[in-house]
């Protein structure tokens, strides 16, 4: 009782301070201790539509300049944004990947129908080498994704022992004979892709079986990730979590998928020229992600209250319908202001969550879904999401800094969802604050209390553009990137910033 007045009264305290109109965020340096994985940053590439050929790699006869037949303006704006992790080769094509056909002269390597996506010809020029060698280039770690669905436990084991053998053994030989004497450095395996559906279908009961045989014999991956839930699944976690619990040698990792869909499967609505409604629709429909991911992390919780197996979100993003005239099969969509949005907003959401979320991928790196760079031939147009993962780069291995966040609600047809979404961190000595205004209509204000820090210089970034479906396109000037942003410095412990509206805002203190 005692304690349910006290509640009350700091609630009612809050928001005697919120009803001037202006919100609150007071930060709780006192209570940081969790590390934000620079995974939960990570990307994902998978074999479908331009995103690996044309998008990443052209070949060295390419005209298009390229290092070794990788896009030198991708390489160099995939660094510059410091991405770093990739996932690879799917995705649904990951469980039809057999990768010894990806390996060795390129000439004798056979080609194969890419079935998931536009029944295009795989020629497999990009495998194995190529990949782990470009992850080198970018300076990004690999998470490479084993083929459950069709392939076999022997063909998975002998990929990993191909990749990070440093034994006189036939795989590791191998490798040496294709031209590469030193084993990859590769942490990340994930054993089947969507199992449940395009990974072959299965019951969680039959796939955690099957999971934990492979991952017996993946000896020499040292953080093994199983197939997880889709969205609101949480049976397959709870199956998961109860099969492998004294098995924690074999599962270091738990995925989960969840797009962001504004509609539904069968019209999700143009990545362009939306209008407020569907606006309003994806960011409701995206910060369904905070839901998703607490309830699968108390499922967790029950099988593994010491937090080691990391729940990994390795897809997520806006799924709109393709681009007029351009393959289905492809997923090629046009990024906008309301993309920076969505970035934005998932990404607080993972910080929030670092105890338990370890990475997160989002789908897909170039050319594919909401990607954070298009390329048409020769030119490359950086997306309103590379801005947003530009700016939150400042997170990556920072201590979580929790938060308490008051504010206003974004009100649209009866509908209402809070107009600021918010995380912290600390690394350094420099605070930093990314603050997203959903609102496409009004500024918002907000008052930062900071607590017990000492600071007293501050600075500031913003991604925002003059209409809510503003994107950049080939050719043509950028309408949405990255710009500085002017912050008052710090006054008496308290910081008070007017949010423009539609925007994703960074603040760093020092
Ligand atoms: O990212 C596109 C597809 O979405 C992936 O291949 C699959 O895992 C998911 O259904």
């Amino acid at each position: 009782m005692k304690r349910k007045i006290i509640h009350s009264i700091i609630f009612l305290m809050a928001f005697s301070a919120y009803s001037f109109g202006q919100a609150t965020l007071k930060l709780k340096p006192e209570e940081a201790t969790t590390k934000i994985s620079k995974e939960i940053y990570g990307h994902f590439a998978e074999h479908l539509g331009r995103c690996i050929y044309g998008g990443i790699y052209v070949g060295e006869d390419s005209d298009i300049p390229n290092i070794n037949g990788y896009r030198e303006d991708v390489v160099f704006a995939l660094k510059d944004m410091k991405i770093p992790l990739l996932r690879w080769p799917g995705g649904c094509f990951a469980d039809t990947y057999h990768w010894k056909d990806g390996i060795g002269p390129k000439h004798q390597r056979p080609s194969m129908v890419n079935v998931h996506w536009g029944g295009v010809t795989e020629d497999n020029s990009f495998g194995t080498h190529e990949f782990l060698d470009f992850c080198e280039l970018i300076e990004a770690e690999p998470y490479v994704n084993l083929n459950v669905g069709s392939g076999t436990v022997q063909e998975a084991s002998e990929w990993v022992e191909y990749v990070t053998s440093n034994n006189i053994s036939p795989m590791a030989d191998l490798r040496k004979k294709n031209g590469r004497e030193k084993p990859w450095d590769v942490k990340f395996w994930g054993i089947g892709n969507e199992s449940w559906g395009c990974g072959g279908d299965m019951t969680p009961e039959y796939y955690s079986d099957l999971f934990r045989r492979y991952s017996s014999y993946s000896r020499g991956a040292s953080y093994k990730i199983a197939c997880g839930a889709n969205d609101y699944d949480y049976n397959w976690t709870e199956v998961l979590m109860r099969n492998t619990q004294h098995k924690r040698h074999l599962i270091q990792g738990l995925s989960l998928h969840y797009y962001t869909i504004a509609h539904n499967w069968g019209d999700k609505g143009a990545a362009t020229g939306f209008n407020e409604k569907e606006w309003f629709l994806s960011l409701s429909k995206t910060l369904k992600m905070d839901e998703i991911v607490s309830k699968h992390s108390e499922i967790m919780d029950k099988y593994d209250p010491e937090k080691r197996v990391g729940l990994i979100v390795d897809e997520w993003g806006n799924w709109f319908n393709v681009e007029p005239g351009t393959n289905p099969g492809f997923l090629y969509q046009q990024n906008s202001l309301r993309d920076a949005l969505v970035a934005g907003i998932n990404l607080n959401i993972f910080n929030k969550h670092s105890e338990r979320v370890k990475m997160a991928n989002i789908a897909q790196t170039v050319n594919v879904l909401q990607s954070v760079i298009l390329t048409k031939e020769d030119q490359m147009v950086l997306t309103p999401t590379y801005y947003v993962f530009k700016m939150y780069a400042v997170h990556q291995d920072a201590t979580l800094v929790p938060i308490d966040l008051i504010c206003d609600k974004y009100k649209f047809e009866g509908e209402a969802i809070p107009a600021i979404n918010a995380s912290a961190s600390i690394k350094d000595d420099v605070v930093s604050i990314t603050l997203c205004n959903l609102n496409p209509n009004k500024e918002e204000e907000i008052e930062i209390n900071l607590g017990s820090l000492n600071v007293s210089n501050s600075s500031g970034q913003i991604v925002t553009a003059s209409n809510m479906n503003d994107y950049n396109d080939f050719g043509q000037e950028e309408k949405v990137t990255l710009k500085s942003f002017d912050v008052n410095n710090p006054k008496k412990g308290k910081l008070a910033i007017k949010l423009p509206s539609k925007s994703v805002v960074l603040v760093q203190l020092k």
